[in-house]
């Protein structure tokens, strides 16, 4: 006889007992996990939430925009948003190696989240967007970094919080059903999965913001496309690449010698293994025409054909 009425009155109570009149923290990463538990718990403690959004540059188009405005406008949650993109761009200045990129990704933004946190005075507990899989598959690669950061209780030494994690007993399904109940935007809720480094392993090689404004506004498009058809509803994961293969090509009456795009598109069920999309070819076709005659930098588009194994979903 459970249903998600009671799920959420029963999280409010408790939520409600254990938090008392203290404060609590949440890092927000515009994903549906950390969303939802954003919004469960402004309905539970109101103002005692704080939120803190580290925006690192490496989001696609608009997605810092669309979160501050779903949650901190329509939900009204109180929500930091540190700039840091400055910040990582230095950091990665000149590195290419997939998983140093990964790696400097991840400690500078514990390293903004904890110095952000640090600011902050009397926080009791630290809330977290932890799944049912998270737990039982701990360490997994798709966990955010900052929850695989906090459970092994990486916070400075002075900074002793308590978790609340309320959606540890929840699969994803349910933690989307829980937020189409709740009043989060189906965009957030049905976002399709995105990787903690963000664009950053999805311009291959070394990041500059030109690179980045690249595969941003080619993955812009390419959303707007698969949108537009439905194709967003069908396939797991879509979205572009800037690989490092730069070509010759002819534009008007010049010669370009300008970079490749290419297009990954899989379906799955889990992201262990992945087809490539059948998708049609005059869909392909638009994106293809549209990405280059709209993206400066860009004389070619390719699709990825490949599955995984032996592929991987990322370039990176
Ligand atoms: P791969 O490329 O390993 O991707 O086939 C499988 C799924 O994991 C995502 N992915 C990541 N997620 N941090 C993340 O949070 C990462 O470093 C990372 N690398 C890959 C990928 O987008 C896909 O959904």
């Amino acid at each position: 006889n459970w249903s998600m009425d009671d799920f959420i009155n029963q999280q409010i109570a408790e939520i409600r007992a254990t938090v008392g009149d203290k404060k609590v923290l949440l890092g927000l990463s515009g994903g549906v996990d950390s969303s939802v538990v954003g919004v469960l718990l402004q309905r539970a403690i109101g103002d005692q939430l704080t939120s803190i959004f580290v925006d690192h540059g490496l989001l696609r188009k608009n997605e810092a925009n669309e979160v501050m405005e779903a949650l901190g406008g329509k939900f009204g949650l109180n929500i930091i948003k540190v700039d840091a993109q400055a910040r990582f761009l230095d950091k990665l200045a000149g590195i290419s190696d997939p998983e140093k990129k990964r790696k400097i990704i991840g400690n500078e933004f514990i390293q903004v989240f904890d110095e952000e946190a640090t600011k902050l005075k009397g926080i009791d507990f630290l809330a977290q967007g932890t799944l049912y899989t998270d737990i039982i598959e701990s360490g997994t690669e798709t966990a955010q970094t900052i929850k695989s950061h906090h459970n092994v209780g990486g916070l400075p030494e002075d900074m002793q919080f308590s978790l609340i994690e309320p959606l540890k007993t929840l699969f994803k399904d349910e933690v989307r059903a829980l937020g189409e109940k709740l009043g989060v935007p189906h965009n957030l809720v049905w976002r399709q999965p995105f990787p903690g480094p963000g664009l950053g392993i999805r311009v291959l090689g070394d990041i500059t913001e030109a690179k980045l404004e690249i595969v941003r506004d080619s993955d812009a498009i390419l959303r707007e496309e698969f949108a537009n058809r439905g194709l967003d509803a069908e396939v797991w994961q879509y979205f572009t690449v800037l690989t490092g293969i730069r070509s010759v090509g002819v534009m008007g009456d010049g010669r370009t010698y300008d970079y490749t795009i290419a297009i990954r598109a899989i379906t799955s069920v889990d992201g262990m293994t992945a087809d490539f999309a059948k998708l049609p070819w005059d869909t392909l076709e638009e994106i293809s025409r549209r990405i280059v005659n709209e993206v400066s930098g860009i004389n070619r588009v390719v699709y990825d054909i490949t599955a995984k194994p032996p592929a991987t979903v990322e370039w990176e």
